[in-house]
């Protein structure tokens, strides 16, 4: 069984993806580290990240492998790396242009096949796997998400005051909802479930209980 579970920026999709699949027993994937891990990799190495040919070759070399919250990168453990604002701004690069995300695409359907997966993202549900048994698309309002990433900032030691943080998501949204191919938006067939004033727990159920309904 195939567990889409698409939305924007900050609405605790990867959290929530991670811990559905742990109580379902299910493999879980988080493409949104495969693009940072890509666009990490790309600056490291030098390559110019307008050259989509390029970059394209690159992606196609670079092996991503993963353990628990661990993503390798061709060997090297990037999971803090992939994670600054540096990578985060330039993720557009990688994002954007249809040949990489085609590139992309195909190897979040080969690590899926045959399996049971939950995988979250922008366009799980509608380009990747548009067939997958239960699609949904988590959000919340953007204050709501701001709050949020700023308290996840404050817990990790650093400071942001909310409208920094705003502002920042804002234009993520808009790069995510803008994008020609694979921009963010649910699919028609998915549950849509805005999480304004729930806690983590209470999400969690509620995806749960949208699995089970699927699964029965
Ligand atoms: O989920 P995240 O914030 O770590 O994702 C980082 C960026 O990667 C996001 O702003 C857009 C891109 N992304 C994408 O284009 N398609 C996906 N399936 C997942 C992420």
């Amino acid at each position: 069984m195939i567990v889409t579970i698409d939305g924007p920026a900050g609405a605790g999709k990867s959290s929530i993806a991670r811990d559905v699949a742990v109580e379902l027993g299910f493999a879980f994937l988080d493409t949104g580290a495969m693009y940072r891990a890509i666009t990490y990799g790309a600056m490291q190495a030098g390559v110019e990240l307008q050259d989509v040919a390029s970059l394209v070759s690159y992606a196609e070399a670079a092996t991503l492998t993963w353990e628990d919250d661990r993503i390798d990168l061709d060997g090297e453990d990037v999971s803090d790396a992939i994670r600054t604002p540096m990578v985060t701004s330039n993720i557009r690069f990688i994002a954007d242009p249809p040949e990489i995300r085609g590139c992309l695409t195909e190897q979040q359907r080969r690590i899926a096949k045959g399996r049971d997966i939950v995988t979250e993202g922008r366009d799980q549900g509608t380009e990747v796997f548009p067939d997958a048994e239960c699609k949904i698309f988590l959000t919340a309002s953007p204050e709501e998400r701001a709050r949020r990433r700023q308290l996840q900032l404050i817990a990790s030691g650093r400071e942001a005051s909310l409208e920094e943080v705003l502002i920042a998501q804002n234009q993520r949204d808009l790069e995510d909802r803008m994008r020609d191919v694979g921009r963010l938006r649910a699919a028609s067939d998915a549950t849509v479930i805005q999480t304004d004033g729930m806690c983590p727990e209470q999400v969690k159920q509620a995806v749960l209980d949208t699995v089970r309904c699927r699964q029965a």
